[in-house]
């Protein structure tokens, strides 16, 4: 699916189309939610900005779930949700006891303008994110779709920059597991057969994003690269690791 005109405009928008059926495939995994829970350091007020279904709030505080998208607050269970987007956030400085943003500041507007409004609403700031510069790369973009690659370069802020506008103190490397629940863009490292399904393509932005005419040969070719065994050829030492590190951060900033 391409984006439309409206679409580059207004961020939301990708959401209310690509969000159903999100919370099936983009299942909280425990091993983050763990991270995240520390890193919000006993936080009893939370507000989670770009809140999507709810993934990763804590469930002993006051949760107040932010999202411009209508269909994403309609899947998130919490009696506390605004729609609204992080560039202007509706509350007061200082709010809040913590503030976290999980998986959502590359699809913001002004990623500088909306942290900066995390800062002004809560004492302390954790911010899950991911690294463009990083590599390795994940094989399915170098070897099927580098189209991934220049848009996520201009969609993810380096990620100097977000430390900086966070003033952040402390970034924790979080390496997925193989079995990571969570189905983003690179969760399915060691279990290739998982990006033919177009149920899971779906749920990343990256891939519903991308037009069919670029996504569908390329899985065309990975799915005959699974039949003829090239890819277990070409990928046996990875199906040997626990967990990789494709470039996720943890950023934490503010009272600890
Ligand atoms: C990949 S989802 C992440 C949702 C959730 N944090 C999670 O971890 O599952 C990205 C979310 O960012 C939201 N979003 C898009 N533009 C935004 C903006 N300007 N401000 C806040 N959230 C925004 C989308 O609607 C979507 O719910």
């Amino acid at each position: 699916m391409e984006q439309t005109r409206e679409e580059e405009h207004a961020p939301a928008a990708v959401y209310d189309r690509i969000g159903i059926g999100y919370k099936k495939v983009r299942l909280p995994d425990p091993r983050l939610a763990a991270l995240i829970r520390q890193a919000l350091g006993g936080a009893r007020t939370v507000v989670n900005v770009g809140a999507g279904t709810g993934s990763y709030e804590p469930h002993d505080a006051d949760v107040t779930a932010v999202d411009p998208s209508q269909v994403m607050l309609d899947q998130h269970p919490g009696p506390r949700k605004v729609k609204a987007g992080a560039e202007e956030l509706p509350f007061e400085d200082g709010a809040f006891d913590a503030a976290m943003a999980v998986l959502t500041v590359h699809h913001w507007r002004d990623p500088q303008r909306g942290l900066g409004e995390l800062r002004r609403v809560s004492r302390r700031q954790a911010v899950f994110t991911w690294d463009p510069g990083h590599r390795p790369e994940l094989w399915l973009v170098e070897e099927y779709l580098p189209e991934i690659r220049e848009m996520d370069a201009s969609r993810f802020l380096p990620l100097a920059e977000v430390a900086e506008a966070l003033d952040a103190h402390t970034v924790l490397p979080f390496p997925i597991p193989h079995d990571f629940t969570d189905g983003l863009q690179t969760a399915h490292w060691r279990r290739p057969e998982a990006y033919l399904d177009p149920a899971v393509r779906a749920a990343s932005s990256t891939f519903a994003t991308l037009p069919a005419s670029v996504v569908e040969p390329a899985m065309e070719r990975l799915r005959a690269d699974l039949e003829s065994g090239a890819w277990h050829r070409r990928h046996a030492r990875l199906l040997e690791q626990e967990s990789v590190d494709y470039g996720y951060r943890l950023l934490v900033a503010g009272e600890s």
